[in-house]
């Protein structure tokens, strides 16, 4: 595996590559079994597979947020080179934002709902990451959690917009037993909270609606961002203390007979 802290040596190094089929899977460090399964599926449908562990502080819309991210640089790349990765973009800051981030990617939609009611600008450092960490890479795939699911649609819309050659690709939730989403955050829960954590997943799956579930976790110590319905999608964010915690799940198919009564 080879770790790139120097994007010009990556550049150089890409330029090789141009006949390769590669895979890409963008991460901030703090990796776990969910970050494997994008690395996984990557390594078994491309040539290579790039990651880049860059921890873009332009989506956090707290300094607190941002200093408690649980990335830790050299247990990352140790289990990178265990799951078979080929290429590490590991670059600085000022390296990523040369422009001091005055030239960003920013929608005006999707962006302002959901998270982005309640996280201001988070989506813009998103989107603009994205595309820089795209453009550095030009890869073939690139591969996005559907944990993410607002992320992911808005990461989808970009490359669409912007003609990117790179095709997302979506990969399904990882989940603990108890059915808690896999997320770098969960390392800052308590053990109390931990305990209480996959009952946002529960909410999700067996409240009749969105208002009952946000009322069932309230009722359970969650401060609510939201719940809400989006087509056949149930999505929800939710605070235990400090910690924000992102879910979503499928809604099932309406049966016949609802389908004929609506
Ligand atoms: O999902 C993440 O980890 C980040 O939002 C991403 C896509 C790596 C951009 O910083």
């Amino acid at each position: 595996m080879k770790l790139h802290r120097d994007l010009d040596a990556w550049r150089a190094d890409r330029a090789g590559l141009e006949s390769t089929r590669l895979g890409f899977v963008p991460t901030m460090g703090g990796l776990h079994a969910g970050h494997r399964s994008l690395v996984e599926r990557s390594v078994t449908e491309n040539d290579l597979t790039v990651v880049s562990l860059f921890l873009n502080p332009t989506q956090f819309d707290q300094a607190a947020d941002l200093d408690s991210y649980p990335a830790d640089g050299a247990r990352d790349l140790e289990v990178l080179a265990d799951w078979g990765v080929d290429h590490v973009l590991a670059p600085a800051r000022d390296d990523i934002y040369p422009d001091d981030y005055r030239y960003r990617v920013s929608e005006q939609s999707l962006s302002r709902e959901l998270c982005g009611a309640h996280r201001s600008g988070h989506f813009d450092g998103v989107l603009t990451v994205v595309m820089r960490l795209l453009n550095l890479v030009r890869a073939d795939r690139a591969y996005f959690g559907e944990k993410d699911w607002q992320q992911l649609e808005l990461v989808r819309g970009m490359v669409e917009a912007f003609f990117v050659g790179t095709e997302i690709v979506a990969c399904p939730i990882v989940r603990e037993a108890d059915g808690l989403a896999l997320s770098s955050r969960n390392a800052r829960l308590d053990a109390t909270q931990r305990r209480l954590a996959p009952a946002l997943y529960r909410a999700l799956v067996s409240s009749p609606d969105a208002d009952s579930a946000a009322r069932r976790l309230a009722g359970q110590g969650f401060d609510v961002d939201y719940v809400e319905d989006r087509g056949r999608r149930r999505l929800a964010a939710a605070r235990l203390g400090e910690v924000r915690l992102i879910d979503n799940v499928a809604l099932p198919e309406p049966t016949e007979a609802l389908r004929d009564a609506s």
